[in-house]
């Protein structure tokens, strides 16, 4: 599993710590961790009726005044829980390795003289799969806040296997039976408009445009939440679901009545990995049908398997570990190597976001997707 000179090249950089590169945008990236509040609402999950509580991280463009620094990739208990869980998969991470794990990052928030302001970028709004953290898709959230988007990432609460606050304090994952799938997927869809009025209000601390766009994503369930959002709050725009399946009733009425008078259809990309296409998913022939055949893009990505559209090949790369000589992992994550995963899967969402935003021409989209070979294009705009 664990092959001799990435163990030797690991135990030289435990000494210290291990980086991730650089992402290759053309901004730096401040980074924020901030716990938000909803006390307009319960927690349907929770057992004490408590307010709905998340979890965020915004990544905000900037050109930094300072030298980089490292910051923490997983705070140190929801690293000890997740090299448990991997060890479960039949993949042994040393101890202590994916705390070790750091981002370069600005560390100061973006001053009002900056060239890179805030209010100039439009945002993200992402939502993780169902049961894994935010955390796993911090390398795709930097990468893309380096190429100039506001990218904020939410962990939900009772649904989130570990989720540690900054306090410390932890909440875990509630039984989410199939009965109770269509009401996180609400629960999600209200979180992200949440974030987005909390952002809006300064409660991030970066201050961004009440005009600029916004884009709602999501892996797996959290592809479901980005549709749901979308069709519970006309802010969104333009909406990506990395291979997840489609939950709650955005599935048969799609996008809703946009109550603005125009009645453009709201771009939505649906990105599956190999061979998670219509013909294989009948939640999403209902949804492309209810969402409106002109609205939707459907591409397939070639040698990737579900989490592919998260950071684990990346950060199994950096550790030096070759998970996918592991049968479970490898049905996790495929054959795509970390670099190349991030980079098609990153320039895909620009892409299609570009497309989205700017009302951009299909033709330019699909010359887009030219770049990246793996990437099939199954039903077009
Ligand atoms: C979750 O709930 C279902 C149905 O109530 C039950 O059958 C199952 O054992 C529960 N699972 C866990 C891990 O508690
Ligand atoms: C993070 O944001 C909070 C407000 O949510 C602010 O008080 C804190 O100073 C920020 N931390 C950094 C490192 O900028
Ligand atoms: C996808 O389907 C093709 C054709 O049925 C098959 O050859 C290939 O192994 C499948 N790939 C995966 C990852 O299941």
């Amino acid at each position: 599993m664990l092959k001799l000179p990435y163990l030797l090249s690991f135990m030289a950089a435990s000494v210290s710590s291990l980086l991730f590169p650089q992402p290759l945008g053309p901004y730096d990236v401040y980074c924020n961790t901030t716990k938000l509040v909803d006390t307009s609402r319960t927690d349907p999950f929770s057992p004490h009726q408590e307010y709905r509580a998340v979890l965020t991280t915004i990544f905000t463009p900037t050109l930094c005044p300072n030298p980089l620094k490292p910051r923490p990739y997983i705070p140190a208990a929801t690293a000890k829980f997740y090299t448990d869980l991997f060890t479960t998969y039949g993949l042994t991470i040393p101890d202590g390795a994916l705390a070790s794990l750091q981002l370069q990052t600005c560390p100061d928030p973006p001053g009002p003289d900056s060239r890179a302001q805030p209010s100039k970028f439009p945002i993200i709004i992402f939502s993780p799969g169902l049961g894994t953290t935010r955390l796993f898709y911090t390398i795709l959230a930097q990468s893309l806040a380096s190429t100039g988007y506001i990218v904020i990432s939410i962990d939900h609460p009772y649904d989130t296997e570990f989720l540690e606050f900054p306090d410390r304090t932890v909440v875990t994952a509630a039984n989410i039976t199939d009965d109770l799938v269509p009401l996180d997927v609400d629960a999600r869809a209200r979180d992200m408009s949440f974030v987005l009025d909390q952002l809006r209000l300064g409660a991030m601390g970066v201050r961004v445009s009440r005009t600029a766009d916004v884009a709602v994503l999501g892996h797996s369930l959290g592809g479901a939440a980005a549709a749901e959002a979308m069709r519970q709050d006309s802010r969104f725009r333009v909406g990506i679901n990395l291979d997840g399946s489609m939950y709650g009733p955005v599935v048969r009425q799609g996008p809703g009545d946009d109550d603005d008078d125009d009645d453009d259809e709201r771009p939505f990309l649906l990105f599956g990995h190999e061979n998670k296409t219509h013909v294989t998913d009948p939640s999403w022939v209902e949804f492309i049908n209810s969402w409106g055949r002109g609205g939707v893009v459907e591409l397939e990505l070639e040698k990737a398997e579900h989490y592919t559209f998260s950071d684990l090949p990346s950060l199994l790369d950096l550790l030096g570990l070759d998970g996918r000589q592991v049968p479970a992992v490898k049905s996790m994550i495929g054959s795509l190597s970390g670099e190349r995963a991030l980079e098609v899967v990153r320039g895909v969402i620009e892409g299609f976001l570009a497309y989205g935003f700017c009302q951009g021409s299909p033709e330019r989209l699909l010359k887009c997707l030219e770049l990246y070979t793996e990437v099939e294009v199954v039903e077009r705009c």
